[in-house]
């Protein structure tokens, strides 16, 4: 199949979709009244679920059997997103914690904040494809000894770093001319690299339908994933284009293969497609892919 990008709104691309999604990663805005050129932000909570629930229902129906979709929130919408994926077909696995490595934040008359919702379900009972990823994690401080063989991910996942604003967004944030943050939303690529490791096979096809900068689509291109997204804002776009045909030093993702080094079928499902990234480098003469 052909890779694609849409510009466009995803409820009205996805029906005509012809290509079997195996994998989802859906990042929608999260109707926090944030700042978005193409999209209204302030919707009441009943538009904003009932459009999520068009766009789940729309993704399922173009899902293969036992295919899975990675749903991200905030956690005061866990009970949403349930009931939204429940009602319109899709089996819960795992509600996964990204537990953020930033300070919480403070509440008042409650717990502070110090983590995101990632609802992963599939598209029948079990998922067709699960790949049990070992990491190697900090020895926690009363441990004598080193895990030989690393450790499985469990659903708790508090060891991917967010890009916040400012300074410690580094390198891997898009800025603009002025220094300033692209996309204040913008994903960490080491996020949709343990998505894409545990729900997909090389040359299989993912979908992100709020595709944003196109996280979701650099990393699947350097794992020989076919990709699809959508993306309404046309700046977004061009910038999806941009980050898929020169694939930047921060968005390589060899950096974090030793990070899975334990993992039983790690050669097989990290397919690194080298000719795409050696050929963008050439392109822009940055860096040489051995100084990475
Ligand atoms: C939370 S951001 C996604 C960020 C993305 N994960 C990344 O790494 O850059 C959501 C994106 O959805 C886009 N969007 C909003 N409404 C849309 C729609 N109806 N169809 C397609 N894209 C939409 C916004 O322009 C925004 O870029």
């Amino acid at each position: 199949m052909e890779n694609k990008i849409y510009n466009g709104n995803c409820l009205e691309i996805l029906p005509s979709i012809e290509d079997k999604i195996d994998l989802t990663f859906l990042d929608p805005p999260f109707n926090q009244n944030k700042d978005y050129r193409f999209h209204n932000d302030n919707l009441s909570d009943l538009e904003y679920w009932s459009m999520m629930k068009e766009v789940c229902s729309k993704i399922f129906n173009i899902t293969s059997s036992g295919g899975a979709i990675y749903f991200m929130q905030r956690d005061k919408n866990t009970e949403n997103v349930l009931n939204c994926l429940r009602t319109t077909g899709w089996s819960l696995q795992n509600l996964i914690i990204w537990k953020k490595k930033t300070s919480a934040v403070p509440n008042s008359n409650k717990f502070g904040k110090h983590y995101q919702i990632i609802a992963f379900a599939c598209k029948g009972e079990k998922a067709r494809i699960f790949n049990k990823l070992r990491i190697s994690p900090p020895l926690p401080p009363n441990y004598k000894n080193a895990y030989e063989n690393g450790v499985f991910v469990t659903d708790v996942w508090d060891d991917i770093r967010e890009l916040t604003s400012g300074y410690y967004a580094g390198d891997e944030a898009i800025r603009t001319e002025n220094g300033d943050r692209f996309h204040k939303q913008q994903s960490p690529i080491s996020l949709l690299l343990r998505v894409i490791l545990s729900s997909s096979n090389p040359y299989e096809t993912i979908l992100d339908p709020f595709a944003g900068t196109g996280t979701t689509l650099v990393v699947a291109k350097q794992l020989q994933r076919n990709y699809i997204g959508i993306e309404i804002d046309p700046e977004n776009v061009m910038t999806i284009h941009d980050r898929l045909n020169t694939i930047r030093k921060s968005d390589i993702i060899e950096k974090y293969y030793n990070d899975y080094i334990h993992t039983d079928n790690l050669k097989r499902i990290w397919d690194i497609d080298n000719q795409a990234i050696i050929k963008s480098y050439k392109k822009e003469q940055e860096v040489s892919l051995f100084e990475v």
